[in-house]
Protein backbone atom coordinates (compact mmCIF):
# COMPACT_ATOMS: atom_id res chain seq x y z
CA UNK A 1 0.00 0.00 0.00
CA UNK A 2 1.11 4.01 -0.92
CA UNK A 3 0.58 6.93 1.32
CA UNK A 4 1.70 10.38 1.44
CA UNK A 5 4.76 11.52 2.89
CA UNK A 6 7.63 14.07 2.84
CA UNK A 7 7.52 17.90 1.80
CA UNK A 8 7.60 19.22 -1.37
CA UNK A 9 8.32 22.75 -2.96
CA UNK A 10 4.86 24.09 -4.89
CA UNK A 11 5.80 25.76 -8.14
CA UNK A 12 4.71 29.15 -9.30
CA UNK A 13 1.16 30.41 -9.40
CA UNK A 14 -0.04 30.12 -12.99
CA UNK A 15 -2.58 33.14 -12.34
CA UNK A 16 0.08 35.23 -11.01
CA UNK A 17 2.61 33.80 -13.79
CA UNK A 18 0.64 34.90 -16.85
CA UNK A 19 0.12 38.62 -14.59
CA UNK A 20 3.40 38.63 -13.93
CA UNK A 21 4.53 38.41 -17.62
CA UNK A 22 1.72 41.01 -19.15
CA UNK A 23 2.52 43.36 -15.92
CA UNK A 24 6.13 43.49 -16.76
CA UNK A 25 6.31 43.36 -20.56
CA UNK A 26 3.36 46.96 -19.84
CA UNK A 27 6.14 48.09 -17.30
CA UNK A 28 8.82 50.35 -18.58
CA UNK A 29 12.65 48.73 -18.32
CA UNK A 30 13.86 45.22 -16.80
CA UNK A 31 12.00 42.86 -14.78
CA UNK A 32 13.35 39.91 -13.00
CA UNK A 33 11.03 37.33 -12.63
CA UNK A 34 11.54 34.48 -10.34
CA UNK A 35 9.92 31.20 -9.76
CA UNK A 36 7.65 31.66 -12.80
CA UNK A 37 5.71 28.20 -13.54
CA UNK A 38 7.13 27.12 -16.77
CA UNK A 39 3.57 25.53 -17.60
CA UNK A 40 1.82 25.18 -21.48
CA UNK A 41 -0.26 28.02 -20.67
CA UNK A 42 2.09 30.20 -19.24
CA UNK A 43 4.34 29.51 -22.23
CA UNK A 44 1.28 30.93 -24.34
CA UNK A 45 0.85 34.06 -22.30
CA UNK A 46 5.43 34.21 -22.78
CA UNK A 47 5.44 33.88 -26.79
CA UNK A 48 2.27 35.76 -27.47
CA UNK A 49 4.29 38.99 -25.60
CA UNK A 50 7.38 38.02 -27.41
CA UNK A 51 5.07 38.00 -31.17
CA UNK A 52 3.67 41.62 -29.85
CA UNK A 53 7.44 42.88 -29.41
CA UNK A 54 8.84 42.85 -25.91
CA UNK A 55 11.87 40.52 -25.32
CA UNK A 56 11.93 37.92 -23.26
CA UNK A 57 14.97 35.82 -22.16
CA UNK A 58 15.35 32.98 -19.66
CA UNK A 59 18.71 33.26 -17.69
CA UNK A 60 19.97 30.46 -15.31
CA UNK A 61 16.59 29.42 -13.72
CA UNK A 62 14.70 32.96 -13.78
CA UNK A 63 13.58 34.66 -16.87
CA UNK A 64 13.98 38.40 -17.78
CA UNK A 65 11.07 40.98 -19.33
CA UNK A 66 12.30 43.89 -21.01
CA UNK A 67 8.52 45.84 -20.66
CA UNK A 68 8.09 48.46 -23.55
CA UNK A 69 5.46 50.16 -21.51
CA UNK A 70 1.68 50.51 -21.52
CA UNK A 71 1.37 51.85 -24.69
CA UNK A 72 4.44 49.50 -25.92
CA UNK A 73 2.75 46.63 -28.04
CA UNK A 74 3.55 46.03 -31.95
CA UNK A 75 1.54 44.41 -34.22
CA UNK A 76 2.18 41.00 -34.50
CA UNK A 77 2.69 39.85 -38.13
CA UNK A 78 1.06 36.31 -37.26
CA UNK A 79 -1.69 34.87 -35.67
CA UNK A 80 -1.17 34.83 -31.38
CA UNK A 81 -2.01 31.47 -30.70
CA UNK A 82 -3.17 31.24 -27.24
CA UNK A 83 -3.27 27.29 -27.29
CA UNK A 84 -5.82 25.69 -24.15
CA UNK A 85 -5.39 29.04 -22.17
CA UNK A 86 -8.12 31.35 -21.50
CA UNK A 87 -6.87 33.20 -19.31
CA UNK A 88 -3.77 33.83 -21.92
CA UNK A 89 -6.90 34.87 -24.74
CA UNK A 90 -8.94 37.08 -22.37
CA UNK A 91 -5.90 39.40 -20.64
CA UNK A 92 -3.99 39.95 -23.46
CA UNK A 93 -7.22 40.47 -25.52
CA UNK A 94 -7.61 43.28 -22.30
CA UNK A 95 -4.02 45.04 -22.73
CA UNK A 96 -3.69 44.90 -26.56
CA UNK A 97 -7.35 46.69 -26.81
CA UNK A 98 -5.75 50.20 -26.13
CA UNK A 99 -3.10 49.72 -28.29
CA UNK A 100 -3.39 51.27 -31.64
CA UNK A 101 -2.43 47.25 -32.91
CA UNK A 102 -4.32 44.98 -34.86
CA UNK A 103 -4.34 41.11 -33.32
CA UNK A 104 -5.99 38.04 -34.42
CA UNK A 105 -6.67 34.99 -31.51
CA UNK A 106 -6.55 31.26 -32.22
CA UNK A 107 -7.37 28.67 -30.13
CA UNK A 108 -6.98 24.89 -29.92
CA UNK A 109 -10.26 22.85 -30.37
CA UNK A 110 -11.46 23.22 -26.28
CA UNK A 111 -10.90 27.30 -26.19
CA UNK A 112 -12.44 27.89 -29.59
CA UNK A 113 -15.52 26.40 -27.54
CA UNK A 114 -15.16 28.61 -24.84
CA UNK A 115 -17.12 31.99 -24.27
CA UNK A 116 -15.09 34.82 -25.48
CA UNK A 117 -17.86 37.55 -25.93
CA UNK A 118 -17.62 37.99 -22.07
CA UNK A 119 -14.37 39.92 -22.50
CA UNK A 120 -14.78 41.62 -26.34
CA UNK A 121 -18.19 43.08 -25.93
CA UNK A 122 -16.62 44.89 -23.06
CA UNK A 123 -13.60 46.15 -24.97
CA UNK A 124 -16.36 46.72 -27.99
CA UNK A 125 -18.37 49.29 -25.55
CA UNK A 126 -14.82 51.17 -25.12
CA UNK A 127 -14.39 51.39 -28.90
CA UNK A 128 -12.07 48.37 -29.74
CA UNK A 129 -13.36 46.74 -33.26
CA UNK A 130 -13.82 43.53 -32.93
CA UNK A 131 -14.18 40.32 -35.97
CA UNK A 132 -15.92 37.08 -34.56
CA UNK A 133 -16.79 34.88 -37.01
CA UNK A 134 -18.26 32.17 -35.04
CA UNK A 135 -20.73 34.07 -33.03
CA UNK A 136 -18.66 33.93 -29.11
CA UNK A 137 -15.78 32.18 -30.24
CA UNK A 138 -12.12 32.28 -31.68
CA UNK A 139 -10.86 33.02 -34.07
CA UNK A 140 -11.21 36.90 -33.39
CA UNK A 141 -9.39 39.85 -34.63
CA UNK A 142 -9.10 43.10 -32.61
CA UNK A 143 -8.45 46.71 -34.04
CA UNK A 144 -7.47 48.06 -30.48
CA UNK A 145 -6.98 52.13 -30.54
CA UNK A 146 -4.87 54.44 -27.85
CA UNK A 147 -8.55 56.50 -27.77
CA UNK A 148 -10.39 53.51 -25.96
CA UNK A 149 -13.31 55.31 -23.97
CA UNK A 150 -12.91 55.37 -20.49
CA UNK A 151 -16.24 53.91 -19.11
CA UNK A 152 -18.20 52.14 -16.37
CA UNK A 153 -18.46 48.03 -16.83
CA UNK A 154 -20.54 45.95 -14.41
CA UNK A 155 -19.72 42.69 -14.94
CA UNK A 156 -22.24 40.10 -14.48
CA UNK A 157 -20.35 37.07 -14.28
CA UNK A 158 -18.07 35.57 -10.88
CA UNK A 159 -14.73 36.07 -13.12
CA UNK A 160 -11.43 37.00 -12.71
CA UNK A 161 -10.21 37.23 -16.04
CA UNK A 162 -13.34 39.55 -17.34
CA UNK A 163 -11.95 41.66 -14.25
CA UNK A 164 -8.31 41.57 -15.18
CA UNK A 165 -9.00 41.99 -19.14
CA UNK A 166 -10.18 45.08 -18.52
CA UNK A 167 -8.16 46.34 -15.59
CA UNK A 168 -5.28 45.94 -18.27
CA UNK A 169 -6.91 47.79 -20.99
CA UNK A 170 -7.09 50.64 -18.66
CA UNK A 171 -3.91 51.03 -17.49
CA UNK A 172 -3.17 52.78 -21.44
CA UNK A 173 -6.84 54.64 -21.57
CA UNK A 174 -7.08 58.30 -20.69
CA UNK A 175 -9.34 59.28 -18.16
CA UNK A 176 -11.42 57.25 -15.49
CA UNK A 177 -12.25 53.45 -16.17
CA UNK A 178 -14.57 51.47 -13.39
CA UNK A 179 -14.64 47.83 -12.95
CA UNK A 180 -17.21 46.50 -10.86
CA UNK A 181 -17.71 42.98 -10.24
CA UNK A 182 -20.81 41.46 -8.17
CA UNK A 183 -18.91 38.62 -6.98
CA UNK A 184 -15.47 39.21 -5.61
CA UNK A 185 -13.17 37.03 -7.45
CA UNK A 186 -8.97 36.10 -7.17
CA UNK A 187 -7.90 39.75 -7.21
CA UNK A 188 -3.62 39.40 -8.35
CA UNK A 189 -4.19 42.21 -10.71
CA UNK A 190 -5.25 44.27 -8.32
CA UNK A 191 -2.30 43.50 -5.51
CA UNK A 192 0.28 43.30 -8.44
CA UNK A 193 -0.54 46.86 -9.68
CA UNK A 194 -0.09 47.96 -5.67
CA UNK A 195 2.81 46.32 -5.59
CA UNK A 196 3.65 48.12 -8.70
CA UNK A 197 2.97 51.23 -7.01
CA UNK A 198 0.17 52.25 -9.11
CA UNK A 199 -2.09 54.49 -8.05
CA UNK A 200 -5.82 53.43 -8.25
CA UNK A 201 -8.66 53.21 -5.94
CA UNK A 202 -10.72 50.34 -4.56
CA UNK A 203 -14.08 50.69 -2.80
CA UNK A 204 -16.70 47.77 -1.88
CA UNK A 205 -20.16 49.60 -2.64
CA UNK A 206 -23.00 49.52 -0.78
CA UNK A 207 -24.77 46.40 -2.99
CA UNK A 208 -21.52 44.34 -2.18
CA UNK A 209 -19.86 44.87 -5.47
CA UNK A 210 -16.73 45.87 -5.65
CA UNK A 211 -15.52 49.01 -7.90
CA UNK A 212 -11.96 48.89 -9.31
CA UNK A 213 -11.58 52.60 -10.53
CA UNK A 214 -8.44 53.60 -12.60
CA UNK A 215 -7.30 57.09 -13.79
CA UNK A 216 -4.56 56.35 -16.91
CA UNK A 217 -2.51 56.48 -18.61
CA UNK A 218 0.02 54.72 -16.29
CA UNK A 219 3.53 55.15 -16.74
CA UNK A 220 4.68 51.39 -14.93
CA UNK A 221 8.27 51.27 -13.55
CA UNK A 222 9.45 47.91 -13.74
CA UNK A 223 10.14 45.91 -10.32
CA UNK A 224 11.40 41.95 -9.66
CA UNK A 225 8.79 39.76 -9.08
CA UNK A 226 8.73 36.68 -6.58
CA UNK A 227 5.93 34.80 -7.78
CA UNK A 228 4.45 32.60 -5.17
CA UNK A 229 3.28 28.25 -4.70
CA UNK A 230 0.44 27.86 -6.68
CA UNK A 231 -2.37 26.66 -4.34
CA UNK A 232 -4.55 24.74 -6.75
CA UNK A 233 -1.44 22.87 -7.27
CA UNK A 234 -1.10 22.18 -3.66
CA UNK A 235 -5.03 21.18 -3.26
CA UNK A 236 -4.50 17.49 -4.97
CA UNK A 237 -1.32 16.79 -2.59
CA UNK A 238 -3.84 17.66 0.24
CA UNK A 239 -6.43 16.00 -0.97
CA UNK A 240 -4.36 12.75 -1.74
CA UNK A 241 -2.70 13.20 2.32
CA UNK A 242 -6.43 13.06 3.50
CA UNK A 243 -7.69 10.77 2.11
CA UNK A 244 -4.97 7.95 2.02
CA UNK A 245 -4.36 6.27 5.31
CA UNK A 246 -1.08 6.90 6.92
CA UNK A 247 -0.58 10.10 5.57
CA UNK A 248 1.33 13.52 6.63
CA UNK A 249 3.26 16.05 4.16
CA UNK A 250 4.04 19.33 4.29
CA UNK A 251 4.03 21.99 1.27
CA UNK A 252 6.34 24.88 1.31
CA UNK A 253 5.91 28.33 -0.35
CA UNK A 254 2.32 27.75 -0.84
CA UNK A 255 0.41 31.14 -1.83
CA UNK A 256 -2.23 32.33 0.69
CA UNK A 257 -4.29 34.66 -0.89
CA UNK A 258 -8.00 34.19 0.93
CA UNK A 259 -9.46 34.13 -2.62
CA UNK A 260 -7.51 31.13 -3.69
CA UNK A 261 -7.09 29.15 -0.30
CA UNK A 262 -11.11 28.44 0.49
CA UNK A 263 -10.94 25.17 -0.86
CA UNK A 264 -8.90 24.71 3.02
CA UNK A 265 -11.72 26.25 5.19
CA UNK A 266 -13.72 23.64 3.03
CA UNK A 267 -11.85 20.68 3.89
CA UNK A 268 -11.13 21.65 7.33
CA UNK A 269 -14.99 21.45 7.98
CA UNK A 270 -15.15 18.36 6.20
CA UNK A 271 -12.80 17.08 9.05
CA UNK A 272 -9.38 17.52 7.37
CA UNK A 273 -6.51 18.12 9.39
CA UNK A 274 -4.58 21.03 8.06
CA UNK A 275 -2.50 23.33 9.30
CA UNK A 276 -1.02 26.46 7.87
CA UNK A 277 2.12 28.26 9.20
CA UNK A 278 2.61 31.91 7.01
CA UNK A 279 6.10 31.85 6.95
CA UNK A 280 6.42 35.63 4.53
CA UNK A 281 5.48 37.67 2.14
CA UNK A 282 6.21 38.35 -1.41
CA UNK A 283 4.36 41.49 -4.10
CA UNK A 284 1.67 41.37 -2.58
CA UNK A 285 1.15 37.86 -1.54
CA UNK A 286 1.60 35.54 1.58
CA UNK A 287 2.94 32.54 1.47
CA UNK A 288 3.39 29.70 4.12
CA UNK A 289 3.78 25.94 4.52
CA UNK A 290 0.67 23.70 4.70
CA UNK A 291 0.73 20.62 6.53
CA UNK A 292 -2.33 17.89 5.63
CA UNK A 293 -2.55 14.53 7.44
CA UNK A 294 -4.54 11.50 6.99
CA UNK A 295 -8.14 12.46 8.54
CA UNK A 296 -11.76 10.59 8.64
CA UNK A 297 -13.68 13.28 6.49
CA UNK A 298 -17.26 14.10 6.50
CA UNK A 299 -19.96 15.75 4.29
CA UNK A 300 -21.15 18.75 3.83
CA UNK A 301 -23.27 21.73 2.48
CA UNK A 302 -20.84 24.04 0.30
CA UNK A 303 -23.26 26.97 -1.12
CA UNK A 304 -23.13 28.82 -4.51
CA UNK A 305 -21.82 31.98 -2.08
CA UNK A 306 -18.16 30.08 -2.05
CA UNK A 307 -18.48 28.91 -6.27
CA UNK A 308 -15.94 31.80 -7.09
CA UNK A 309 -13.46 31.15 -4.56
CA UNK A 310 -13.27 26.93 -5.53
CA UNK A 311 -14.22 27.12 -9.17
CA UNK A 312 -10.53 25.52 -9.55
CA UNK A 313 -10.92 23.07 -7.24
CA UNK A 314 -14.37 21.42 -7.38
CA UNK A 315 -12.96 18.24 -9.58
CA UNK A 316 -10.81 17.59 -6.16
CA UNK A 317 -13.09 18.45 -3.82
CA UNK A 318 -15.37 15.68 -5.59
CA UNK A 319 -12.68 13.15 -5.44
CA UNK A 320 -12.34 14.65 -1.23
CA UNK A 321 -16.40 14.07 -1.07
CA UNK A 322 -16.13 10.53 -2.46
CA UNK A 323 -14.54 9.83 0.28
CA UNK A 324 -16.52 11.26 2.81
CA UNK A 325 -18.89 10.05 4.97
CA UNK A 326 -22.21 11.19 3.72
CA UNK A 327 -23.31 13.63 1.86
CA UNK A 328 -21.19 16.79 0.29
CA UNK A 329 -23.60 19.14 -1.82
CA UNK A 330 -21.72 21.56 -4.20
CA UNK A 331 -24.34 24.25 -5.33
CA UNK A 332 -23.98 27.01 -8.19
CA UNK A 333 -21.86 25.23 -10.35
CA UNK A 334 -22.22 27.02 -13.67
CA UNK A 335 -19.18 28.40 -14.68
CA UNK A 336 -17.81 24.72 -13.98
CA UNK A 337 -19.37 24.34 -17.39
CA UNK A 338 -17.14 26.91 -19.27
CA UNK A 339 -14.01 25.72 -17.99
CA UNK A 340 -11.46 23.63 -20.17
CA UNK A 341 -14.10 20.88 -20.29
CA UNK A 342 -17.43 21.09 -18.81
CA UNK A 343 -16.06 20.05 -15.58
CA UNK A 344 -19.52 19.38 -14.01
CA UNK A 345 -19.81 16.59 -17.36
CA UNK A 346 -16.14 15.38 -16.68
CA UNK A 347 -16.69 14.92 -12.98
CA UNK A 348 -20.01 13.04 -13.37
CA UNK A 349 -18.62 11.11 -15.98
CA UNK A 350 -16.26 9.01 -13.81
CA UNK A 351 -18.03 8.92 -10.86
CA UNK A 352 -20.06 6.92 -12.93
CA UNK A 353 -17.83 4.69 -14.15
CA UNK A 354 -16.34 3.85 -10.37
CA UNK A 355 -19.66 3.31 -9.27
CA UNK A 356 -19.80 6.71 -6.81
CA UNK A 357 -22.94 7.65 -5.99
CA UNK A 358 -23.96 11.29 -6.68
CA UNK A 359 -27.34 13.51 -7.81
CA UNK A 360 -26.43 16.01 -10.34
CA UNK A 361 -29.90 18.59 -10.57
CA UNK A 362 -28.86 21.34 -13.16
CA UNK A 363 -26.02 23.23 -11.65
CA UNK A 364 -25.71 21.29 -8.75
CA UNK A 365 -24.07 18.45 -7.34
CA UNK A 366 -24.58 16.16 -4.36
CA UNK A 367 -21.66 13.36 -4.38
CA UNK A 368 -22.16 10.87 -1.48
CA UNK A 369 -19.26 8.73 0.66
CA UNK A 370 -19.22 5.67 -1.37
CA UNK A 371 -16.53 2.49 -0.31
CA UNK A 372 -14.33 1.59 -3.73
CA UNK A 373 -14.51 -1.87 -5.19
CA UNK A 374 -12.26 -1.66 -8.18
CA UNK A 375 -11.58 -5.25 -9.55
CA UNK A 376 -10.48 -4.72 -12.84
CA UNK A 377 -9.18 -1.83 -15.04
CA UNK A 378 -10.92 1.21 -15.30
CA UNK A 379 -10.29 4.19 -18.09
CA UNK A 380 -11.04 7.29 -16.74
CA UNK A 381 -12.06 10.14 -19.59
CA UNK A 382 -10.08 13.43 -18.75
CA UNK A 383 -11.67 15.68 -21.68
CA UNK A 384 -8.31 16.89 -21.56
CA UNK A 385 -8.67 18.54 -19.14
CA UNK A 386 -5.56 18.77 -16.66
CA UNK A 387 -7.46 19.20 -13.10
CA UNK A 388 -9.60 16.33 -14.04
CA UNK A 389 -6.27 14.31 -14.78
CA UNK A 390 -4.88 15.49 -11.63
CA UNK A 391 -8.17 14.93 -9.48
CA UNK A 392 -8.20 10.95 -10.57
CA UNK A 393 -4.49 10.92 -10.45
CA UNK A 394 -5.00 10.83 -6.70
CA UNK A 395 -7.66 8.93 -6.28
CA UNK A 396 -6.10 6.56 -8.18
CA UNK A 397 -3.64 5.57 -4.93
CA UNK A 398 -6.41 4.52 -3.18
CA UNK A 399 -7.63 2.49 -6.06
CA UNK A 400 -4.29 -0.06 -6.29
CA UNK A 401 -3.59 2.23 -9.28
CA UNK A 402 -6.25 0.47 -11.77
CA UNK A 403 -7.00 3.71 -13.36
CA UNK A 404 -5.92 3.91 -16.74
CA UNK A 405 -6.28 7.83 -17.50
CA UNK A 406 -6.61 8.50 -20.49
CA UNK A 407 -4.75 11.39 -21.61
CA UNK A 408 -2.01 12.36 -18.51
CA UNK A 409 -0.44 15.27 -21.67
CA UNK A 410 -2.63 17.84 -20.89
CA UNK A 411 -1.51 17.97 -16.96
CA UNK A 412 1.36 20.02 -18.62
CA UNK A 413 -1.29 22.90 -19.15
CA UNK A 414 -0.59 24.00 -15.28
CA UNK A 415 1.53 21.65 -13.50
CA UNK A 416 4.51 20.18 -15.78
CA UNK A 417 6.13 18.58 -12.71
CA UNK A 418 2.79 17.16 -11.18
CA UNK A 419 3.95 13.28 -11.52
CA UNK A 420 7.61 13.77 -10.68
CA UNK A 421 6.27 15.17 -7.98
CA UNK A 422 3.59 12.67 -6.64
CA UNK A 423 6.27 10.26 -7.13
CA UNK A 424 8.40 11.84 -4.79
CA UNK A 425 5.13 11.80 -2.17
CA UNK A 426 4.21 8.60 -2.11
CA UNK A 427 5.79 5.88 -0.09
CA UNK A 428 5.49 2.30 0.34
CA UNK A 429 4.40 1.05 3.84
C1 LIG B 1 -8.19 32.62 -13.67
C2 LIG B 1 -9.50 32.82 -13.36
C3 LIG B 1 -10.49 31.74 -13.31
C4 LIG B 1 -9.81 30.37 -13.18
C5 LIG B 1 -8.66 30.20 -14.13
C6 LIG B 1 -7.62 31.29 -13.93
C7 LIG B 1 -7.30 33.80 -13.75
O1 LIG B 1 -11.26 31.77 -14.50
O2 LIG B 1 -10.75 29.35 -13.38
O3 LIG B 1 -8.03 28.95 -13.94
O4 LIG B 1 -6.07 33.62 -13.78
O5 LIG B 1 -7.83 34.92 -13.78
P1 LIG B 1 -12.56 32.72 -14.65
O6 LIG B 1 -12.12 34.12 -14.55
O7 LIG B 1 -13.13 32.40 -16.01
O8 LIG B 1 -13.47 32.30 -13.54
Amino acid sequence: MLKFKGSLNIPGDKSVSHRALILSAMAIGKTKITNLLESDDVMRTLKILTQLGVKIIREKDYWIVYGNGTNGFLDPEKYLDCGNSGTTARLIMGAVSSNPITCNFIGDNSLSKRSMSRVTDHLENMGAVIHITKNDYLPIVISGSDKLLPIKHEIQKASAQIKSALILAALNIHGKTKVIEKTATRDHTERLLRFLNIDFKIKRLKNNSNQIELNGPYEINSKNIQVAGDPSSASFFIVGALIVPKSKIILKNVMLNPSRIEFLKILKKMGGKIKVKKTNKTCGEEIGNITAEYSKLKGINIPSSKSAYLIDEYPIISIAASQARGRTSMNGLNELRHKESDRIKSIVHNLKKLHIKFHLKNDDLVIFGTNLKIKKEIKIKTFNDHRIAMAFSILNILCDQKLKIDNKKCINISYPDFEKHLQNLLQNY
